[in-house]
């Protein structure tokens, strides 16, 4: 795999790379991820190259779906550079290669959600040629959409000379650690809204796992049998009691979370992704506040992934004390279980 890390630096000189990250997070509340690839804009500036970024947000249907553009993301990341960001809210391919070959002055061109194209997806690679004939270089640096076969992770590859980005080194360096040699035991934390994708994962990972302990949202996610099934794996710890509201569960009770903290305490590497209650409001936040306190005090390997829960550890100011942070939530986990992702073979 070749590392934008290693390159020569003449070759960027004046180029045009196109950044795919991952900028699928809620903009007012999270921005790990977008802070996380700043490094290598950064990076790619000093060196002389313009910079198409490209990324997803969102699952939309089409692109109806406005809520889900890619707009706000130009002015963020405009402020936090102190550059112009120029952003391109339609796809027609041959003018937006016209306009950054004649901007004299932007570096940094932002496209649209990809997603509002239904070849990202289907991974076709008539998007993928079209996306490869923007630029010069593709650098993938969106660890947490690797695990996806999508046009601009995966086909793109086949047509421009291709580079892992920074935050991509860094996260295969960091994670390649636990999936080579964990601790035992390991004990893995899962929560969140996606927690319905994540019981394939607990299949994956069930192997090397001594305990899964799950978030309060599967309770509102499952039907009974559905539950009980689950609980056909000795392995997976439900919460006993909860914090409810009109029928619905949003966090976990005192008795759960004692009970979680004794596991966590044996852990010797610990995984956590995705909140274990509703934390956007504070009154749910409780059994995710405990539940961190408890893993910083065990003397396990500490790895958060997925963006609201490395948010929610860096909003109580908790990151100094974990070992690893990841951009990646279900990427991370599939990693974690030795699957090989997609958009990192890709880059082989
Ligand atoms: C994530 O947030 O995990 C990635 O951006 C992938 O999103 P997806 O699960 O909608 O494919």
């Amino acid at each position: 795999m070749k590392y934008l890390t290693k390159i020569n630096a003449k070759k960027l000189n004046n180029k045009t790379c196109l950044l795919r990250v991952d900028f699928n997070t809620n903009l007012l509340r999270n921005s790990f991820r977008i802070n996380a690839v700043l490094p290598t804009i950064k990076f790619l500036i000093s060196k002389k190259a313009k910079i198409v970024i490209l990324s997803h947000r969102g699952r939309p249907i089409n692109e109806k779906n406005k809520k889900l553009s890619l707009c706000p993301v130009a002015k963020i990341i405009s402020k936090k550079l102190r550059t112009q960001v120029r952003f391109f809210s339609d796809f027609n391919f041959k003018k937006i290669k016209e306009k950054i070959n004649l901007d004299k002055k932007s570096r940094i061109f932002l496209l649209e959600n990809l997603r509002f194209l239904p070849g990202e997806k289907n991974n076709e690679s008539k998007l993928a040629k079209r996306l490869a004939s923007l630029g010069d270089i593709y650098i993938n640096d969106a660890f947490a959409v690797c695990h996806r076969k999508n046009a601009s992770t995966v086909a793109i590859t086949k047509y421009i000379e291709s580079y892992a980005g920074l935050l991509l080194e860094k996260e295969i360096d960091g994670l390649s650690k636990v999936v080579k040699a964990p601790k035992k035991p390991l004990v893995v934390i899962l929560g969140g809204s996606k927690i319905i994708n994540k019981i394939n994962i607990i299949n994956n990972l069930n192997k090397k796992t001594f305990r899964f302990l799950l978030g309060s949202s599967i309770f509102n996610k499952l039907t009974n049998p559905e539950i009980k099934k689950l609980q056909k794996n000795k392995k997976i710890i439900l919460p006993i009691d909860f914090i409810k509201n009109n029928g619905m569960y949003f966090d976990i009770g005192p008795k759960t979370i004692e009970c979680y903290k004794k596991i966590i305490n044996k852990a010797n590497t610990i995984i956590w992704n995705g909140p274990i209650g509703m934390i956007e409001k504070k009154k749910y936040s409780t059994g995710s506040k405990q539940l961190a306190s408890a893993i910083i005090r065990a003397k396990a390997f500490k790895i958060i992934g997925g963006g609201e829960t490395v948010n929610f550890i860096l909003s109580e100011n908790l990151q100094k004390r974990m070992s690893f942070l990841s951009t990646g939530g279900g990427a991370m986990l599939d990693f974690l279980a030795g699957k090989k992702l997609p958009g990192i073979i890709a880059l082989w």
